[in-house]
């Protein structure tokens, strides 16, 4: 998965629709390869956000969908988030997790 940096927000509807996209597109354009799965490796995945953000913020709803497997300490969350943001201030781990397409 790829979450760009263009295109917030990301509320759970869009995702949805991403989601049935990818769900449709693998088997038609790849149809002798199975993906059942989908993962992410992403800041958005550490687990210590639900702690800073409200449950109902899309990126916490968003980690929901996930199975976060581990976490692993990483530089690059400051390139992504905004300076004298709710978030700004703390380091963020990238966390790996997957969820079923
Ligand atoms: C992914 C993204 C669209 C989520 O934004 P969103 O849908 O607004 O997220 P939420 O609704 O959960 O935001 C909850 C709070 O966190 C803040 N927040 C969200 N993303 C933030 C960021 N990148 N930096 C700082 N603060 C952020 C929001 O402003 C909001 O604060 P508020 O309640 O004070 O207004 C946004 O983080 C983004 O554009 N990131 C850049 C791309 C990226 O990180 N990709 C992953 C690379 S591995």
């Amino acid at each position: 998965m790829h979450i760009p940096e263009c295109c917030g927000p990301l509320p759970p509807a869009a995702c949805d629709v991403a989601f049935a996209r990818a769900a449709e597109f693998f088997p038609r354009h790849f149809p002798d390869e199975p993906y059942e799965v989908a993962v992410c490796m992403s800041w958005l995945l550490d687990p210590a956000l639900a702690d800073h953000l409200p449950a109902e913020s899309n990126i916490v709803r968003f980690q929901r969908r996930f199975a976060i497997v581990d976490t692993q300490e990483s530089d690059s969350f400051e390139r992504f988030v905004m300076p004298g943001s709710r978030l700004d201030g703390r380091r963020w781990d990238i966390g790996r997790g997957w969820l079923e397409l």
